[in-house]
């Protein structure tokens, strides 16, 4: 009876740890947390400004580079000086006017750490 108990206990843990949802994010689930940014965005490559600068090839691009697009004083400030990292990413899109009270970016945030994690996996294929 001990026995089958350890094991049991074991199989749990073995499970537990190798779970994929905790680190990396699921991108075909961020394909549809994505349509939340569609309203200002594109995300397609060559993809016209909106409300909002073009998003392909966002992660580890520098902030604020697409030409024509009228960044915040306050992005513009930044720009040369930071990428958009998938660290920095997740606490930008977590709650944008945290991050910078002045953005432009009037979107409250995504307040679930898994959708973050998910909404980013996809993010980091939008790219050649
Ligand atoms: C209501 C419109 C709106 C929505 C919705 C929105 N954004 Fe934005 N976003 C903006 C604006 C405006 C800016 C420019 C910010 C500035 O200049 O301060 C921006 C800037 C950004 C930037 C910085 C781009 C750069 O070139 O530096 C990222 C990254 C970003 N948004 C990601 C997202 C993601 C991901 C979502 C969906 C979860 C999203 N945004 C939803 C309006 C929006």
């Amino acid at each position: 009876m001990k026995k089958i108990i350890i094991s049991t206990l074991t199989l749990a843990v073995l499970l537990l740890v190798n779970s994929p949802a905790s680190a990396e994010g699921d991108a075909v689930k961020g394909k549809k947390i994505a349509n939340k940014c569609k309203a200002c965005h594109t995300l397609k490559k060559g993809g016209k400004n909106k409300v909002g600068p073009n998003l392909w090839n966002i992660v580890d691009r520098g902030i604020a580079e697409i030409e024509g697009f009228k960044y915040s004083k306050a992005f513009k400030a930044k720009k040369g000086t930071m990428k958009w990292d998938e660290t920095t990413l997740n606490t930008f899109i977590k709650k944008p006017r945290k991050w910078e009270k002045k953005t432009k970016m009037t979107f409250p945030g995504i307040r679930k750490d898994a959708k973050r994690a998910d909404l980013i996996a996809y993010l980091k294929t939008l790219k050649d």
